[in-house]
């Protein structure tokens, strides 16, 4: 089996083809990556060598560089987008072209090969906000309600992947997911974003009050959902798939990293709110986790530990990481909060 991933040089996509070559190593995986500032080729320095991967630079956006990464291709498992919703709001035109202009351009050459599969990963924040509070959750049939340039880019992309099912027959799956976290996460987002800050003795920022939620999901349950999804999932559906720990807030969040580090909680310092900021998230899993037989293997505080280890151990990743345009990127998002 061959499988082209995009944008497996980011986060979610390099766990995932560390994970495909190690539970399914005569499968073989392009990886089809633009490079942009998330794009990093050392998240998959221990692969690089490896017979059945290979890596192409280029961008899903352009026909021909699809063309070519498409070649003899089973199954595409699509990652590569614009993802930071803080980004979004700086600058929304590049999500419009990476996620739903790009999306479109590997749609059609999907169609023209006639791939046996097209599976699109997406998010729980096409479905909007949740009261704070409540019980309430969302699911394969929650209304899309997006509210970022982010999520709304995302949910057009969604569309055109079902109307490319039902107009031309391709086969196609996709996962909506909750928030990831993990190893070789871009530290633009809160998780990782706290640990370093805390490790290179800066605060944490917390945006407005911190009392929203979301469903924690480390990145390799997300890769073994994804994974089920391909071997076992029918061709049509949609998965939502979010662990539903134990709801926290964001400052309950921070304050748990704050103890692992050894810290003190004046080390969070709360900041000028997102603007349009979701409240709640919160995932209903029971499709995925009763016809797929899918559970994340073990709790948030479990999986935290062993990502502020990651971090702690791996410094010259994210210190890399952090010079550059990072820089630039954290003064523009953070100096006048
Ligand atoms: P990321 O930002 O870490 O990585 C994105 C990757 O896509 C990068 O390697 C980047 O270079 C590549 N890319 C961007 N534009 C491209 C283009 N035009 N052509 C080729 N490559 C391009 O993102 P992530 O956090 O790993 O997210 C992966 C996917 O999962 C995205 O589709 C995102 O919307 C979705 N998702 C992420 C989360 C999360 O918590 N991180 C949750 C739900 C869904
Ligand atoms: O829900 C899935 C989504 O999760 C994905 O689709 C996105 O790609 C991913 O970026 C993520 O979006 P969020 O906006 O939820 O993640 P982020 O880590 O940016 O923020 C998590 C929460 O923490 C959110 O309520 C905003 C808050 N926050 C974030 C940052 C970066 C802060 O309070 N301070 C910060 O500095």
């Amino acid at each position: 089996m061959r499988l082209l991933v995009t944008g497996g040089a980011g986060f979610i996509g390099a766990n995932f083809i560390h994970y495909w070559l190690k539970h399914h190593s005569k499968d073989e995986i392009v990886n089809l990556d633009k490079l942009t500032y998330a794009g990093n080729l050392e998240n998959l320095r221990s692969v690089e060598k490896h017979p059945n991967y290979k890596f192409m630079k280029g961008d899903i956006c352009d026909g021909g560089d699809v063309a070519i990464a498409m070649h003899g291709v089973d199954i595409v498992v699509h990652f590569a987008a614009e993802s930071h919703v803080d980004r979004s709001i700086l600058g929304p035109a590049v999500f419009v072209m990476s996620n739903v202009v790009g999306t479109q351009t590997l749609l059609d050459a999907a169609v023209e090969i006639g791939v046996k599969r097209f599976h699109h990963i997406s998010t729980d924040e096409v479905y909007g906000t949740l009261e704070l509070g409540s019980k309430d959750t969302f699911n394969e049939n929650t209304c899309y309600d997006p509210r970022s340039p982010y999520s709304a880019s995302k949910a057009a992309s969604d569309h055109l992947v079902r109307a490319y099912h039902v107009t031309f027959g391709l086969p196609i799956t996709i996962t909506n997911c909750s928030n990831n976290f993990g190893p070789y996460q871009f530290p633009e987002k809160l998780i990782p974003l706290a640990i370093t800050n805390l490790l290179e003795e800066e605060k944490i920022p917390i945006y407005g009050e911190g009392n929203q939620v979301r469903d924690w999901l480390y990145v390799e349950d997300h890769c073994r959902a994804i994974d089920l999804v391909l071997r076992k999932g029918k061709v049509g559906e949609t998965y939502c798939v979010g662990a539903q720990h134990e709801e926290m807030t964001n400052v309950q969040v921070a304050k748990k990293i704050v103890k692992l580090l050894g810290k003190d909680e004046s080390s969070i310092e709360h900041v000028k709110d997102r603007p349009g900021h979701d409240v709640r998230y919160a995932m209903d899993s029971a499709k995925i986790r009763k016809e797929l037989g899918w559970k994340p293997k073990y709790d948030f505080d479990t999986w935290l530990e062993k990502t502020v280890e990651w971090y702690k151990k791996d410094t010259l990743w994210w210190k890399h990481v952090k010079s550059g345009e990072y820089q630039e990127y954290y003064k523009e998002q953070y100096e006048d909060r």
